[in-house]
């Protein structure tokens, strides 16, 4: 985990009320003892590193207000880092209005992402709903990249809250489905994904989305025998177990924190088993 200075190399609008943000690192920085490979105050020319479902917590030059930084899964790695924010706030309204060389602190990467599967011959499905789609485009690139087969199932509200869309129909098999029908199959997400799980019962499901998606994913995961694994969201201060602020309780009553234990848990350890 690394504290470094990036600057904003390219924005993008994918989707109305998002912006997809690339960065580069700049230079290491300094309040926290870092792991980094450039070290201390040291160029940093080193790539963003990160797995899927990890993620950064970022924050603008912008003074003094907001002081938090908020948490963003990443989309890519490499010499450029890149996040979608979809703008809901203020810290979002102030990192969507930035502009290309504008100035950003990002500290990361955090927690633990996705576990790859190593036996796919059960099938994988990436299961998206809203901003959800940022992790599960990062995972499924690395999945095409390791020859991995997958379908990408995505659910929204209206065609357009459908941010990357174009991007994962070139990595992999995309079905959409539109809460309204503007686009793709009228209805939930979970129709196709119990499509899929009916030819594929021992597949591998990855899902990131709205809470209610996501055990709504898990239930029908379950009943159907496949592993699935989630990427929740929680209200973040540190990002790295400190603060205390991302609890939650998980199936036996214990704390978790979302920041370090996950942000990707198995469902089971979440949601349970029940259907
Ligand atoms: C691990 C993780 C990964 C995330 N990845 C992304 C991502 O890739 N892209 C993205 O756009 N957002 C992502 N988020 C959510 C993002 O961090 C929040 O939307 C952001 O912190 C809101 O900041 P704000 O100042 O704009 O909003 P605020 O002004 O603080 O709040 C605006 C509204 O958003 C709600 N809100 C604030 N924080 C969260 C949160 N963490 N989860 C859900 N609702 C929240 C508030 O309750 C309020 O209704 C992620 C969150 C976590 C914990
Ligand atoms: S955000 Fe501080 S402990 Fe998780």
């Amino acid at each position: 985990m690394d504290y470094f200075k990036a600057r904003i190399t390219r924005m993008e609008i994918p989707a109305r009320d998002h912006v997809l943000l690339r960065f580069t690192r700049v230079s290491n920085n300094f309040p926290f003892p870092t792991q980094g490979k450039a070290g201390m105050g040291s160029r940093g020319d080193s790539d963003i590193e990160g797995e899927p479902g990890q993620f950064v917590m970022v924050r603008g030059s912008w003074g003094a207000h907001p002081i938090l930084p908020r948490a963003f899964s990443l989309v890519e790695v490499g010499k450029e880092g890149a996040i979608l924010v979809r703008n809901v706030g203020e810290g979002t309204n102030l990192l969507a209005s930035m502009k290309q060389g504008d100035e950003l602190l990002v500290l990361g990467p955090l927690g633990h992402g996705f576990s790859l599967p190593s036996e796919t011959g059960g099938g994988v499905a990436l299961v998206a709903g809203g901003v959800g789609v940022a992790p599960l485009v990062f995972l499924a690139q690395r999945l095409a990249d390791t020859g991995i087969e997958q379908v990408f199932l995505y659910g929204a509200r209206t065609g357009d809250d459908l941010p990357l869309r174009d991007r994962i129909g070139k990595i992999c098999d995309l079905t959409i489905t539109t809460e309204d029908g503007s686009v793709g199959e009228k209805g939930l997400v979970t129709a196709p994904l119990e499509r899929f799980l009916q030819a594929n019962p021992s597949a591998s499901v990855f899902s990131c989305g709205p809470e209610a998606m996501l055990e709504a994913v898990a239930r029908v995961s379950v009943a159907a025998g496949a592993q699935c694994q989630v990427a929740l969201e929680a209200p973040m201060a540190c990002g790295m177990g400190v603060c205390k602020g991302c609890a939650i309780l998980d199936v036996s009553g214990e704390y978790k924190y979302v920041c370090s234990d996950g942000p990707a848990f198995e469902s089971v350890k979440i949601f349970g088993r029940e259907s």
